[in-house]
């Protein structure tokens, strides 16, 4: 199975873990795309739901296929929200932000009964070691550059790709990719970025393990892993 087929698997599976009349965050990447896809399909069908998207992406995306939107400030309590990860390690922590939503996606996935992740068995890692995605205040970006520098590792502010300068994100912030190597205590780690004043929301995800489901798509179908399956406590 290829990557691409890995996250076709893995998010149809999460699409169909939703449940009628409920409403739902829509987390952004090329993986909860596969997952909007399968929910338009069930939507025709006659699924009635609300979802509640991350990014402006993926508003388009959800407006495109006819998925029924609405704001956090309109449903602040969801059901369920479904989204992709950079990394996730065997204790359900995550590192999020590849595409710059990390903050939205961690209001979103706070205001969630159910958080629902879908990867490819790429993205299993023990320890967590990508770059942590940061999004901060344009005003205090060297200002936390040189905190985070303080933490140890090293990073730069994102370049666009088709644009000169910064990558400015959907809530007008710069974004830090920040290497701090294998990731020991990413609890401690991630409140440690986020006390740095200017800082808007760190790429590390650690305190919602506990309503985390996670779907990975792999070559032979797909596993679900959630807090109660039965696999080594460390590990994957
Ligand atoms: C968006 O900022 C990210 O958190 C994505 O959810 C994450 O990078 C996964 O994206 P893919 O599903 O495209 O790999």
């Amino acid at each position: 199975m290829g990557d691409e087929a890995t996250k076709r698997a893995a998010g149809r599976a999460a699409a169909e873990l939703v449940e009628d009349g409920t409403a739902i965050g829509l987390g952004t990447g090329s993986t909860v795309r596969f997952a909007m896809e399968r929910l338009a399909e069930r939507i025709r069908d006659g699924l009635s739901i609300v979802g509640v998207p991350t990014s402006h992406q993926t508003a388009a995306r959800a407006r495109a296929l006819g998925i029924p939107l609405a704001s956090l400030n309109d449903v602040p309590h969801l059901a369920v929200a479904i989204d992709g990860a950079d990394q996730v390690d065997p204790a359900l922590r995550l590192i999020k932000g590849r595409g710059a939503a990390q903050t939205r996606e961690k209001a979103v996935a706070a205001a969630a009964d159910r958080l629902v992740i879908v990867v490819g068995e790429a993205k299993l890692a023990d320890p967590l070691s990508a770059p942590v995605p940061i999004e901060v205040l344009p005003f205090a970006c060297a200002f936390a550059a040189a905190r985070l520098a303080a933490l140890g590792g090293s990073g730069s502010v994102r370049e666009g790709v088709s644009k000169d300068g910064p990558v400015v994100t959907d809530n007008g912030g710069f974004v830090i990719d920040w290497s701090f190597g294998p990731i020991g205590d990413p609890e401690g780690l991630e409140q440690a970025i986020e006390a740095i004043p200017g800082v808007i929301a760190a790429g590390l995800f650690t305190g919602f393990a506990e309503k985390t489901v996670v779907i990975v798509g792999g070559d032979g179908g797909c596993r679900v892993v959630s807090p109660g399956s039965s696999r080594p406590r460390t590990g994957w």
